[in-house]
C-alpha cells in the first residue's frame, strides 16, 4: 500500500493535492477543520492537543500494514491574523502560531515516531512560501511560522540522515497560487497589508497559478528519484506549460 497523509486538503492547494494522490493511487488520509471527504479526519490545528490525539487515532495501526511508500505533505496554512505588531490580539496570535507551527510540527513528529522504522521510501514535503525568506509589514506571524518550519525540516533532515529507514524531509515553495488565502490577502486593507496592490495586480494579470497545476509539479517534486534530504525546491522549476 502507498499512503499519502496530508494537512488542509479541504481546498486550494490540498485539494488538488489530495485528489492527484488518490488518481495515482495514493491511500489519502487528509486533515482539516471542515473534513469534506470520505477519507477527512476533522480537526482544528489551532489546539495542538486536539491535533495530536487526532493524528494519533488516524494513523495508528497502519504501520502493521504492508507499505511500499509513505507520503507526508504539511499543507494546511492560515495568514490571519494579518495587520501591525501593535493591533496583534492575543488568541488570534496563538491560533496563527499553533495552526501554522506548533501543530505542523506536531504532525510531523507523530508520523515520524509512528513510521520510523518501517523500510520503505518515505517523504515529507513541508509547503513553505517566499514569506519564509522575506519579510511582509502585516504577516509577522506567517512569516515567523514559515522560516521557523523550513529550518525544522532541515535539522530533521539533517537527523533522518543518520536513520537506517529514513524520512526524506524537503520543503517547497508552491509560488502564487489562485486559492481562498488569496482572495484574504486581495481583501486586506492597505493599512493592515501595504503590499496588497501587488498581490491585486498579480491576480488582475494573470499571474497566479492553478491549484491543480501547482499539485501537479509538487508530485513531480516529491516522486523525483534524485530528491534532497533537506532541499528546498521551488515549484516554478518544475511547472509544465
Ligand atoms: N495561495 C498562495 O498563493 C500560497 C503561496 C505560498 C504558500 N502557500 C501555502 O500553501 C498552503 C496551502 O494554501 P492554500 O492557498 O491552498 O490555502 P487555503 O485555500 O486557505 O486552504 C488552507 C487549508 O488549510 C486548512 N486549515 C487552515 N486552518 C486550519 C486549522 N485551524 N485546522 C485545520 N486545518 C486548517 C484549511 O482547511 P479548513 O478550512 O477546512 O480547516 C484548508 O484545507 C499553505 O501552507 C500556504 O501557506 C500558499
Amino acid at each position: 500500500m502507498r499512503i499519502a497523509i496530508i494537512t488542509g486538503g479541504s481546498k486550494g492547494l490540498g485539494l488538488s493535492l489530495c485528489l492527484q494522490l488518490r488518481e495515482r493511487g495514493y491511500r489519502v488520509i487528509e486533515f482539516s477543520r471542515s473534513a469534506p471527504h470520505e477519507f477527512s479526519v476533522m480537526v482544528d490545528l489551532s489546539s495542538p492537543e486536539e491535533s495530536r490525539r487526532a493524528i494519533l487515532s488516524a494513523i495508528g495501526g497502519i504501520e502493521s500494514e504492508p507499505l511500499e511508500e509513505i507520503i507526508v505533505i504539511n499543507n494546511a496554512g492560515m495568514l490571519e491574523p494579518i495587520g501591525p505588531t501593535s493591533r496583534k490580539d492575543h488568541p488570534a496570535l496563538i491560533a496563527n502560531m499553533n495552526t501554522n507551527f506548533t501543530s505542523a510540527i506536531l504532525f510531523v513528529t507523530e508520523v515520524v515516531g509512528q513510521f520510523q522504522s518501517i523500510p520503505c521510501r518515505k517523504v515529507i514535503a513541508n509547503i513553505s512560501s517566499g514569506a519564509a525568506l522575506n519579510g511582509y509589514a502585516g504577516w509577522t506571524l506567517y512569516c515567523a511560522a514559515k522560516a521557523g518550519l523550513e529550518n525544522f525540516v532541515r535539522a530533521l533532515a539533517v537527523e533522518q540522515k543518520q536513520e537506517t529507514h529514513p524520512f526524506i524531509p524537503v520543503n517547497i515553495n508552491p509560488g502564487v497560487i489562485d486559492t481562498e488565502m488569496q482572495a484574504l490577502i486581495r481583501a486586506t486593507s492597505a493599512a493592515d497589508f501595504p503590499d496588497v496592490g501587488h498581490f491585486v495586480r498579480r491576480k488582475e494579470q494573470g499571474e497566479l497559478a492553478a491549484p491543480f497545476a501547482v499539485a501537479a509539479a509538487i508530485l513531480r517534486i516529491v516522486e523525483s528519484p534524485t530528491l534532497e534530504f533537506g532541499a528546498r525546491y521551488n515549484v516554478a522549476d518544475y511547472s509544465r506549460g
